[in-house]
């Protein structure tokens, strides 16, 4: 806890010197969020294959999903350990900070055919919430240009029941899995279509 303890006097010198509690809140963000960059890449935006970016997420889906990180809800290899490390306003600092970050795509091998499969699929069945082909984030993540690997493992979290997917979710794609012939492909060609994306 030294580190903590160093970093508040640090912040109470900084607002001190800049004279206002609104200005010594900003430093104290993306210090925090500095220490994600390691994994998430640079204010959010990620170039590890099973790390997802969360750059220009939505604050609630943000502090939501800490919490389940925290509580186990969200089923988790790492982010369990990490989540259980910051308070509730260290989290709804970060989620103000990450919320402003510009999601920077990077180009992904993604397969052409594979991806405009995906294109009439989420179309049909996923762009009423996840809107303008998955660019916007309103109570999901970000899916366009999202990292290909971990769309893989998210969907096998939702579809094996270790992560529970909103109602109506589970609804369109238990649709399309039951609809479109080859089920498992649905899948991967929706990846590679959220991949595809520039
Ligand atoms: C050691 C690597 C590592 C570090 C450091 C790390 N993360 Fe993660 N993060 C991951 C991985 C991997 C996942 C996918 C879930 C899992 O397997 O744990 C993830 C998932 C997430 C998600 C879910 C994104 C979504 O689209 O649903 C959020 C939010 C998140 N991390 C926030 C943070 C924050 C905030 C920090 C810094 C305080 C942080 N992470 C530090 C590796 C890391
Ligand atoms: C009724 C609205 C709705 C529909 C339809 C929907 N989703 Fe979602 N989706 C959500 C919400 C809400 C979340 C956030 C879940 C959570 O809290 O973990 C989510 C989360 C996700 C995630 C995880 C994102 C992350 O960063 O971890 C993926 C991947 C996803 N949806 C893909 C799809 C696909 C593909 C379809 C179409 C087959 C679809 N969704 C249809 C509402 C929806």
């Amino acid at each position: 806890m030294k580190y903590k303890t160093i970093m508040q006097g640090a912040i109470v010198l900084g607002g001190l010197a800049l004279g206002g509690a609104a200005l010594a809140a900003g430093p104290s963000a993306s210090m925090l969020a500095n220490t994600c960059a390691g994994c998430h890449g640079t204010d959010g935006s990620s170039n590890g294959p099973a790390t997802p970016s969360i750059a220009g997420i939505k604050g609630e889906y943000f502090i939501e999903t800490m919490q389940e990180y925290k509580s186990g809800k969200r089923p988790s290899t790492i982010m369990d350990r990490i989540a259980k490390g910051y308070s509730d306003d260290e989290i709804k600092l970060m989620a103000g900070f990450f919320a402003e970050q510009k999601f920077v795509r990077i180009e992904q091998n993604a397969d052409k055919k594979l991806a405009s499969a995906g294109k009439r699929l989420h179309d049909r069945y996923c762009e009423k919430c996840h809107e303008e082909g998955g660019r916007m984030a309103d109570d999901g993540g970000i899916l366009a240009g999202q990292m290909m690997p971990y769309l893989r493992y998210s969907f096998d979290d939702f579809t094996n029941g270790s992560r529970s997917m909103p109602k109506k979710m589970k609804s369109k794609v238990d649709e399309m899995l039951k609809k479109e012939k080859k089920g498992s492909d649905s899948i991967e060609q929706l990846v590679h279509y959220y991949g595809s994306q520039k």
